[in-house]
């Protein structure tokens, strides 16, 4: 965790282009919003990994309650920012099985992770502890890496794909996001659909979804419930 946490405070400075120019990102993005806010669940969302909060932010400006939790003080420094003057956000800086549910309030209508799960060294412990906070009819959306990442394709894929000048414009922050990544992968947990239900099964959590065409193929996005 001390290593992952030291490559985030290079990362959270860059981190946002993605948001901004990058496409595949944008598209597991707003897979996660799109379910969130399409669910027939209203009440709080829990953002866990919630970065710089481009998952987190969307959901305020439509005026749901979210609980954000990351363990980087550098990404939360962004998702602080971007926040100002919005209403209904929580923020906790905390690993989240120290936390109990009187400290996080009710019970969450969802749970997103964006792209957090790959990080994970022990996923049982976390979704246990997801499936304690998560209403009786509670859902689950989370996205990560679903089989070995060649970040030099990646990379490429990427920089072709972005609009013209991008690259040019960004190149040293582009290199940063390839660097990070680089070192992110070396101990990424990947999930093939398989893997993902057996995983979130064990601990009682039924499959809903599993879509693994995001990132050039390279990516899942999953729907569970309670
Ligand atoms: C790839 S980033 C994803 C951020 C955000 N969800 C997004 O997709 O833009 C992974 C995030 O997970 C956070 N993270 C890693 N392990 C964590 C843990 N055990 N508890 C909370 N956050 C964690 C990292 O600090 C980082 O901000």
């Amino acid at each position: 965790m001390k290593d992952q946490v030291s490559i985030y405070q290079d990362y959270s400075c860059s981190y946002d282009l993605l948001d901004e120019h990058v496409s595949c990102y944008q598209e597991l993005r707003d897979a996660h919003l799109d379910a969130l806010l399409s669910s027939d669940q209203e009440g709080r969302i829990l953002d866990f990994g919630c970065g710089t909060g481009n998952v987190t932010i969307p959901l305020l400006e439509a005026g749901r309650e979210v609980v954000a939790l990351d363990t980087s003080e550098d990404m939360l420094r962004f998702l602080k920012s971007k926040s100002e003057g919005l209403v209904g956000l929580t923020l906790f800086e905390e690993n989240i099985c120290d936390l109990s549910l009187g400290c996080l309030g009710e019970r969450f209508s969802s749970i997103t992770m964006m792209n957090v799960l790959y990080h994970l060294g022990d996923p049982e412990k976390y979704l246990r502890k997801f499936y304690g906070l998560l209403s009786d009819d509670g859902r689950v959306f989370v996205s990560g890496p679903s089989r070995g990442i060649d970040v030099d394709g990646l990379y490429e894929r990427v920089k072709a794909d972005l609009s013209d000048g991008v690259f040019e414009r960004y190149r040293n922050d582009f290199l940063s996001i390839y660097e990070a990544n680089k070192k992110l992968v070396a101990s990424a947990a990947l999930y093939d659909g398989g893997s993902l239900k057996e995983l979130c099964g064990g601990q009682g959590f039924l499959m809903e979804s599993y879509d693994d065409s995001f990132y050039y193929g390279n990516n899942y996005f999953a729907v569970f419930r309670k």
